[in-house]
């Protein structure tokens, strides 16, 4: 079946939901989501969302020490965006009734996180973006301009002349439909999914940077991959995540010693960068032979469970009082600080084509996210795509000169037999293994050899049930990851090699994107 609407959005999450607000006034707007329409990361953020608000805080300094955490290769102008019109974008969201933490005489009380030199996240309790999402949620259910879809799982872009002209999504009985569209918006979040290990949600398996790199679109900095360092390790139990601004309220990461450890590898101890604590505990654990943990025993003045309550509700489950206990942690992935290539304004390679949220590549976060950045960027630049797609036409503004270097085309190979052991679980396992915190160069030749054998059997293979649209989103990222990984021969953020440890301005100072050469629409 075939409808048509005036824009599409795919994905309900806060890039989504804020460019539907900016485009419900120009007309019909058309959600598509896979699952539930509150499933996504944006409802499982935990931390808070980093805006400079407070009086001993500027967008100056929101913007310098965005530009540290993402060590050398963060976008000026996408920082400055994010940093200046924040603010602006999260009265709003208190405009609509927002209800984010507070002191007692009414003003609101920041947390802090690593790598933030003030306090300047604001949160409520430890479940900021259900908050979000139940404003932003609220506000387009009151526009009836405004239709979401959920259980439609988007498989394809459609383009016809190079031009993106809508999407193709199976429903829950897995029937195709079309959706045509004047201008399409991708805002299907992360690619946690792609890996073994992740805070991520089910949902976030790369759809978006799979079938945008398809028709064309240019993608980069998928080497840059974020580790949270502490997720709850418990055997049996899910990997929940353990929320930052725990060690931003001072819990200290301790060996099975009991000994707090963090200064001997970071001048910033708990509070460094999240790759440098994420690196530390891995390199602990080596050292000792023996787990490590979270502690917030030493704080008998923090209300922990009253400030904290689902994480100590996630460690009660685990058979840990949070407050007393020490927790076991271990790193896990967390965020992609690559995907689709866009402007400021949204625009991908591909016209009629946007992109927002973490799907997108604006270089706001270089190589390593700053801690609560993300919500914000669904915010800022979910707004901007909404408004640019709302308007005219207009060229894309291209990022600063030499910023962004165009690697080879990827050659669309021919068919190949699939790996005997091609199934989602392998590809997660490989991803893991080889993609993971510490690259070694034998790791990324084996992932490169076998995600461009497993990608080149999945393109040409069917797509005709989701089970195989799936496989071919994580088959198509990982593959993407590993050639990023592979090419860049330096060490920075989100992407360390034990071959290259260290980092190269005069011949890595830059981004890498990958394209697909296309033959024919
Ligand atoms: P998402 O919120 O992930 O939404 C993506 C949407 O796309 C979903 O609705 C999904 O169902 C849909 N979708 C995906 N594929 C398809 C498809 N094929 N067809 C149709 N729909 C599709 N960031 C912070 O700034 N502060 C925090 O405190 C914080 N805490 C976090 C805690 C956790 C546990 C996690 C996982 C992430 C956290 N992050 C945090 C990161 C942040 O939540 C995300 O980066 C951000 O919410 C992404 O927003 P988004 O709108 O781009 O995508
Ligand atoms: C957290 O609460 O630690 C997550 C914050 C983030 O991902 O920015």
């Amino acid at each position: 079946m075939t409808s048509h609407s005036d824009f599409l959005v795919l994905g309900s999450g806060i890039a989504a939901l804020r460019a539907a607000l900016a485009l419900a006034g120009r007309g019909q707007v058309c959600i598509l989501t896979k699952g539930e329409p509150e499933q996504g990361s944006t409802g499982w953020a935990q931390g808070g969302i980093a805006v400079a608000m407070g009086d001993d805080d500027s967008p100056r300094l929101h913007f310098e020490d965005t530009l540290a955490a993402g060590d050398g290769l963060c976008e000026p102008n996408a920082v400055r965006a994010l940093v200046e019109e924040g603010p602006t974008y999260v009265s709003e969201l208190l405009d609509w009734g927002a209800r984010f933490d507070r002191h007692a005489d009414g003003r609101p009380a920041p947390t802090r996180e690593a790598a933030h030199s003030v306090r300047r996240v604001l949160h409520a309790e430890d479940a900021t973006g259900r908050e979000i999402s139940r404003v932003l949620h609220g506000q387009v259910a009151a526009l009836p301009a405004i239709t979401i879809i959920d259980h439609a799982i988007v498989t394809e872009l459609l383009c016809e002349g190079g031009r993106c002209v809508g999407a193709a999504f199976r429903d829950a009985n897995d029937e195709r439909h079309v959706v045509r569209a004047g201008s399409t918006l991708l805002a299907t979040g992360g690619a946690g999914q792609v890996f073994a290990q992740t805070t991520n949600p089910t949902v976030t398996t790369g759809d978006g940077m799979a079938m945008a790199f398809e028709v064309g679109a240019e993608v980069a900095d998928l080497e840059f991959v974020q580790f949270h360092p502490t997720v709850l390790d418990v055997p049996g139990r899910p990997r929940f995540l353990l929320s930052e601004a725990l060690r931003g309220e001072g819990a200290r990461l301790l060996n099975a010693a009991g000994e707090a450890f963090m200064a001997g590898y970071e001048a910033a101890a708990e509070l460094a960068p999240r790759d440098r604590v994420a690196r530390a505990i891995v390199r602990e654990r080596q050292r000792t032979g023996a787990p490590v943990y979270l502690s917030l025993a030493h704080l008998p003045d923090l209300d922990v469970h009253g400030r904290f309550p689902q994480i100590s509700e996630a460690c009660r489950e685990a058979g840990l009082d949070l407050a007393r206990d020490p927790v076991p942690v271990s790193p896990a992935v967390h965020y992609v600080m690559g995907g689709v290539v866009t402007d400021l304004d949204g625009r991908t390679s591909v016209p009629g084509l946007y992109a927002a949220g973490e799907v997108a590549c604006t270089g706001v976060h270089g190589a390593n996210r700053l801690a609560s950045n993300s919500l914000l960027e669904g915010l800022v630049f979910g707004a901007r795509a909404g408004a640019m797609m709302g308007e005219a036409p207009r060229s894309r503004s291209p990022w600063g000169p030499g910023r962004l270097v165009a690697c080879d085309p990827v050659v669309p190979g021919p068919p190949m037999t699939a790996p005997a052991d091609l199934d989602v679980p392998t590809v997660r396992a490989r991803a893991w293994r080889d993609l993971g915190l510490v690259r070694t160069p034998e790791g990324l030749h084996e992932a490169d050899a076998w995600f461009s054998r497993a990608r080149a059997a999945c393109v040409h293979g069917p797509v005709d049930t989701l089970a195989a649209a799936q496989l071919r989103s994580l088959v198509t990222v990982a593959y993407l990851m590993s050639r990023a990984a592979l090419r860049r021969e330096e060490s920075r953020g989100g992407h360390y090699r034990t071959d290259f440890p260290e980092r190269h301005d005069e011949t890595w100072g830059h981004h890498c994107s990958d394209v697909l050469q296309r033959t024919a629409d």
